[in-house]
């Protein structure tokens, strides 16, 4: 049966409510779901994952909304802290699914291993002699991973650079299939290496993955038609065209871009983490290539075409569905089940998308009423709770210092104080209470 992520007015159910839904539409046993978004991790099973364990240490996991990718449906598990991020990345997919939705292409899951060498006595000569041995370090670096060429991978070429001082890089492309594939190309790059300084002389150096991973890109595209971007202030060509003046001040200038690719990451990497992937990897990549052409760019850009707004996104992506946390957390678990993709490509486009989501969402706010309405709406939730406001006290003191337009600690703490007060009160009347429930 096709999944339909439009779910109108998840947000304003209670969190058994929406287990209840989401367990429904997914086909997920609902304890099963609930017991897995408890935390997903025990302290005992994290002492075995890193070192020196003292506990644990949880995060809001929450679910995207009306993310069309190729026609498909997905809900996007988005693991995060930051208020408004999933409300941002779920509204603007609904403005993208208005225009048919998501277009996404991933290249082949292919990773770069980097063998280096040191004091290679004619490093130019030395690499031709590698491209000349392609065929032979190609099965032996397949050799190094029989398990992944059963599966369809394993190596896919190489390509050796003179680096200058006697210093020269073979690099080894390894198809890791649905894995992340740090542990395999390392494998390889260890297993080749002394091969490769057979053939070159001089000492080797590092053998480990690059996380330039950029023979493993993903491309979005997605058009929004005018129309649904219209605001009660702006006609839709108006916001529109602020919006592709945003994205050009962050083509023009690298404070902006950073920012502008900050959003971006708010929600690529919000679904990085909700699957157990590597979101270290995944940051250090996008925003080298970010700085490829030797300033820093936007990852994401958008300009205007006929009646439409188009966005156009370009980056790489190193995601598994097998290995790594996946096995060990059973919430990263879960978000795989959820997202409910057949492989790690599939994967990269529907994370990439709920990024340039997440872009649109910020660009949208910033180039018309500012970032700080909608964001500030539901920020004021964490500060009420930070003011020690507890079960219905938050939203009441949330949407108290929102409405004064006052969302910081102190008018939290005020509010939270008035509030007690008239419930300690004798005249308990909901009519007269300051800060009466929604
Ligand atoms: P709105 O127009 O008031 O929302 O937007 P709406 O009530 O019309 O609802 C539209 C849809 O948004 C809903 O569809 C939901 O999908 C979603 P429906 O369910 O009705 O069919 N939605 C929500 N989902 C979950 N919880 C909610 C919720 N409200 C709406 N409470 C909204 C309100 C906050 C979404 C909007 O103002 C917005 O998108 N703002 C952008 C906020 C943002 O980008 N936050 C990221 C953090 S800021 C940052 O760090 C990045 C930045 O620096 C990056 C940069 O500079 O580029 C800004």
């Amino acid at each position: 049966m096709q999944r339909n992520s439009r779910w109108p007015g998840f947000y304003k159910l209670s969190i058994g409510e929406r287990r209840k839904v989401a367990a429904d539409a997914l086909g997920i046993n609902l304890s099963e779901l609930s017991e897995a978004l408890e935390g997903g991790l025990g302290a005992e099973r994290a002492d075995k994952i890193i070192e020196n364990v003292v506990g644990t240490f949880s995060l809001p996991f929450a679910l995207a909304l009306n993310i069309k990718v190729n026609g498909t449906d997905y809900i996007a598990p988005m693991v995060v802290e930051e208020p408004s991020v999933v409300a941002a990345a779920s509204n603007a997919a609904r403005m993208i699914r208005e225009g048919g939705g998501f277009h996404a292409e991933a290249d082949a899951p292919v990773m770069i291993a980097q063998v280096q060498l040191d004091e290679v006595p004619d490093a130019a000569g030395a690499c031709e002699r590698i491209v000349r041995h392609e065929g032979e370090l190609c099965a032996l670096g397949d050799a190094q991973v029989p398990g992944l060429v059963r599966r369809g991978g394993g190596m896919r070429g190489l390509e050796a650079r003179d680096l200058g001082e006697g210093m020269m890089v073979v690099h080894l492309f390894v198809d890791c299939r649905d894995a992340m594939g740090a542990n395999l190309v390392n494998t390889v790059a260890e297993g080749v290496a002394t091969r490769i300084q057979d053939l070159c002389g001089g000492s080797i150096g590092l053998r480990i993955l690059s996380n330039l991973c950029d023979q493993r890109k993903v491309r979005v595209k997605s058009r929004v038609p005018a129309s649904v971007l219209a605001t009660e202030q702006l006609s839709g060509r108006e916001v529109r065209d602020a919006i592709v003046r945003a994205s050009r001040f962050a083509e023009r200038d690298p404070y902006r871009a950073t920012t502008h690719n900050k959003g971006l990451m708010n929600g690529l990497d919000a679904v990085v983490i909700a699957t157990g992937n590597d979101w270290r990897a995944v940051e250090s990549g996008a925003h080298a290539y970010a700085a490829r052409n030797g300033r820093y760019e936007p990852l994401c850009v958008w300009t205007a075409d006929g009646d439409d707004l188009v966005g156009t996104l370009e980056l790489p992506l190193s995601l598994g569905t097998v290995g790594g946390p996946s096995r060990v957390h059973d919430g990263a678990r879960m978000g795989l089940r959820i997202v409910s993709v057949q492989s790690a490509t599939e994967l990269a486009m529907v994370a990439a998308s709920v990024g340039m989501a997440s872009n649109l969402a910020a660009l949208k706010a910033l180039a018309t009423e500012g970032i700080q309405r909608g964001h500030m709406a539901l920020h004021a939730r964490s500060v009420a709770i930070a003011a020690g406001a507890r079960t219905d006290e938050v939203e009441r003191v949330a949407s108290a210092i929102h409405g004064i337009g006052d969302v910081t600690l102190a008018a939290a703490e005020r509010v939270l104080r008035e509030l007690r007060a008239y419930v300690e009160s004798e005249k308990r009347t909901e009519s007269e209470n300051p800060y009466p429930a929604e």
